[in-house]
């Protein structure tokens, strides 16, 4: 269901929601990753967290913790057997890579979870990527696209694009959620761009998408078939 807003597409929800999930969640040690953990459990989902260093996540109810990196199949194995007779439903992926040459570490924990997924029969699985990734390279700001082609953002960027590359490849219900640039304000309503991004302008995505915004999306596609195979830009 879509709607236009100026000259805006609003994709609404649907209502076919899935209620008491338990979400496999990559990247939970992190800035966005954390905030999905709180969004999902405050919904009354279960979540499943496999994060390098347990130390750094408070425990919580409904949250259980397994060790490792999404970069070693049988970590993820562990991970999706985690809790018995209770797999993972969907999973969300907040990664970051390091900003070198030829860093694969999105594209090779997309490998490996969708080689899981498919195994353990679950389809659904809800990224953090970022506005410049494919599609929308070019109605980024002048900026940005400098620095995506120019600096080492580039080699951020090739995994993000290789990974784009991957899940479409893949037969998995995929969602990869273009933000715009990430800030620690509160969770706000979101503006969803289409897969390009066109039409914000030529300060597009300046004013940025909150962390909290971003968990709340990345839930909402794990519960919604709203956005399957779809990588909408996305901003406050
Ligand atoms: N900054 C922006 O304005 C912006 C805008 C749009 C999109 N993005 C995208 O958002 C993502 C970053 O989100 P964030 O700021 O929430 O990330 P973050 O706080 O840096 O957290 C990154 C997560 O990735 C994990 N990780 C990093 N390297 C790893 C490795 N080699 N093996 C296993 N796990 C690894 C970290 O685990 P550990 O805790 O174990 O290190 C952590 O859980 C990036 O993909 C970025 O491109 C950023």
């Amino acid at each position: 269901m879509a709607a236009t807003v100026g000259n805006k597409i609003c994709i609404l929800p649907q209502r076919n929601i899935i209620f008491n999930m338990r979400v496999l969640v990559i990247g939970g040690s992190g800035q966005t990753g954390r905030l999905v953990i709180d969004e999902a459990l405050q919904r009354g989902h279960k979540v499943t967290a496999l994060i390098r260093d347990p130390s750094t996540l408070l425990a919580k109810e409904g949250l259980t913790i397994v060790k490792g990196t999404p970069l070693e199949p049988s970590d993820i194995e562990s991970a999706f057997n985690a809790v018995q007779g209770d797999i993972p439903n969907a999973v969300t992926v907040t990664l970051a890579s390091p900003q070198v040459k030829g860093t694969r570490v999105m594209t090779i924990a997309h490998e490996n979870l969708i080689a899981a997924m498919e195994r353990h029969g679950v389809s659904k699985i809800a990224t953090l990527s970022s506005f410049g990734v494919g599609s929308s390279f070019p109605n980024i700001t002048v900026l940005m696209r400098f620095a995506i082609s120019r600096t080492s953002f580039r080699h951020l960027f090739e995994d993000h694009n290789q990974v784009d590359e991957t899940l479409k490849k893949s037969g998995v219900k995929f969602v990869l959620f273009r933000a715009a640039r990430l800030t620690g304000a509160k969770k706000a309503p979101v503006q969803f761009i289409g897969d390009d991004g066109k039409g914000l302008g030529i300060f597009a995505g300046l004013g940025g998408i909150s962390r909290a915004s971003v968990a709340a999306c990345l839930v909402d596609a794990a519960e919604k078939n709203t956005w399957d195979r779809s990588t909408p830009v996305i901003t406050n």
